[in-house]
């Protein structure tokens, strides 16, 4: 079941909406309009443009190289196509050195790209520009656990929060970014345990990805559920491609799985 009317954009209070209900929220990236027309068509509530776009169209191993411009373009191409679906825009690295910086950025994401939200890696060193985003109106997805723009200090794409003092910190910063204005929390590889004790803690829509089944919601890159990853897959994926007879029918099998608990298994999860 779905709170999404064909007629009606996906907004902030469709998604609490959802967490409330325990209707689960299915997102995927996209970053051209033929992939976010499908998308819509299929019921995705969250299309998200990620700086993974770097790694999954631009062919660069990290997320880093990607700039403003690319940002800017590609969720042009995906809010012109989208009808119904959120269209959240991620802030790339060094956007967001300031919180003056990550208002002009946030400003050209919402205003040249057309997006409803930005999404940034967050942490508590980020607090001040989560509050003076939201205070200005900007909504503010902010992604905590594994962060991909901090790769080279993290030494790897690791899980993260396994010990009891970073799951503790983790926990604390996800409270934190909540009372700063963040509408939305992503949390990227991190134990299910600790997304169950976070989803359960905070009052805003907690999306995982390698986070487990009791998050409000569930994010994959499109390629990993297309089973076209260029490189590396990361265990908490799933291709879906074989579960239909065309591209969508695939996608549809996604949002299914999402919203019947199916995916992510145990398998999937940390
Ligand atoms: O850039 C991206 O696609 C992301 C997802 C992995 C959540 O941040």
């Amino acid at each position: 079941m779905s709170l999404q009317s064909s007629d009606k954009r996906v907004t902030i209070t469709t998604l609490n909406k959802m967490k409330k209900k325990g209707v689960k929220i299915a997102c995927l990236t996209a970053y051209d309009a033929s992939f976010a027309q499908v998308l819509d068509n299929v019921g995705v509530e969250v299309i998200l443009v990620g700086d993974s776009l770097g790694m999954v169209i631009q062919g660069f191993d990290t997320t880093i190289p990607v700039t403003m411009e690319d940002i800017v373009y590609h969720t042009r191409c995906v809010s012109r196509m989208t009808k119904h679906a959120m269209v959240m825009a991620d802030m790339p690295f060094m956007s967001c050195a300031s919180p003056e910086q990550a208002l002009l950025n946030a400003a050209r994401l919402m205003q040249q790209g057309g997006a409803h939200m930005v999404k940034l890696e967050s942490g508590v060193t980020q607090l001040e520009t989560v509050r003076r985003l939201s205070e200005q109106g900007v909504p503010v997805c902010a992604h905590i656990g594994l962060q991909p723009q901090s790769i080279h200090r993290l030494g790897g794409y690791r899980v993260q929060g396994r010990d009891e003092h970073s799951a503790t910190a983790m926990l604390e910063e996800a409270v934190a970014l909540q009372q700063a204005g963040a509408l939305v929390l992503l949390l990227e590889s991190i134990p299910g345990m600790l997304a169950a004790e976070i989803t359960a803690n905070v009052d805003i829509p907690v999306i995982g990805i390698g986070a487990g089944v009791h998050c409000d919601g569930q994010i994959l890159v499109l390629q990993d559920v297309l089973g076209i990853t260029p490189g590396r897959v990361p265990r908490f994926t799933r291709s879906f491609i074989e579960e239909g007879k065309t591209i969508q029918e695939a996608l549809a099998c996604y949002v299914k799985a999402v919203k019947e608990l199916s995916f992510p298994a145990s398998e999937h999860t940390f």
